[in-house]
């Protein structure tokens, strides 16, 4: 059956293969890690304390070194994916590391409360069933410290449009350069596999002020893809209270 366990096995089994394939086949994969460490070194401060939620093979991580000290905490349901992960990351950036499903309860159990400067989530979420995702979000905002960012790249799907289909035959275009034998084996894998939940940017833009972010945007996107921010409200001083 596929399920959230399906999706996980799916990156254990390819996990050798992710970064090659990633690169050559998903557009402007590398753009959009680009813009999420831009996004890190506008809004946070040097030394930022970062979650990089469903971390893969580190690839968002290395990204947001590239343009700003940060230490990190990689979380992932991949064990194989994480140990690239963490092969590949400066030990002195790794905060600490956790294999966790987080379509479950108890994945953020001993993580602290608010003590991150910002979650940063790449191609993730949209795995995650609609009441799951709801939760995780709600998860992120109690894990960020006032005034921290939310900042995540999903798979959207808009009613009326194409762009869905569009993204998927550019990458079925881009697979086709691809040595035949990996580009087979991973394609089917996903599509054996792999399950997403796509809604609209509005719906999922709704839950994210549902669950207390403010400024709310959409910094970047290409056709299905986009990168989403919100910030968990800063707190009053004098009153303690968030504005
Ligand atoms: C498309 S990859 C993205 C990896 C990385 N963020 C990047 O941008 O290259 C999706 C990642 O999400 C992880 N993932 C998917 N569902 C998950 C879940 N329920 N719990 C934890 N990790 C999950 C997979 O193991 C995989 O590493």
């Amino acid at each position: 059956m596929m399920s959230e366990d399906s999706t996980v096995s799916c990156y254990d089994e390819h996990a050798r293969m992710y970064d090659v394939y990633q690169s050559s086949v998903v557009p402007h994969y590398r753009d959009m890690l680009d813009m999420v460490a831009k996004a890190c070194e506008r809004y946070l401060k040097p030394n930022a304390l970062i979650i990089d939620l469903g971390c893969g093979t580190g690839n968002a991580s290395l990204a947001v070194q590239e343009k700003l000290s940060a230490r990190i905490f990689l979380i992932d349901g991949s064990k194989e994916m994480m140990d690239i992960a963490q092969s590949k990351i400066d030990k002195a950036a790794q905060a600490g590391y956790r294999v966790a499903d987080i379509s479950r309860e108890g994945w953020d159990e001993g993580l602290g409360n608010a003590e991150y400067d910002a979650v940063i989530s790449t191609l993730v979420l949209e795995h995650l069933p609609f009441d799951r995702y709801r939760s995780v979000i709600e998860k992120c905002f109690r894990l960020l410290q006032p005034g921290g960012w939310l900042i995540a790249t999903e798979g959207y799907a808009e009613e009326g449009s194409d762009m869905q289909e569009w993204f998927y035959e550019e990458m079925e275009d881009q697979r086709r350069g691809l040595d035949p034998k990996l580009s087979d084996f991973v394609a089917g894998l996903r599509v054996e596999k792999e399950v997403h939940y796509y809604c609209s940017k509005a719906k999922k833009a709704e839950w994210w002020k549902e669950a207390g972010f403010s400024q709310v945007n959409v910094l970047w996107q290409y056709l299905g893809i986009a990168l989403m921010v919100g910030r968990r409200p800063l707190l009053d001083s004098s009153s303690g209270k968030q504005v």
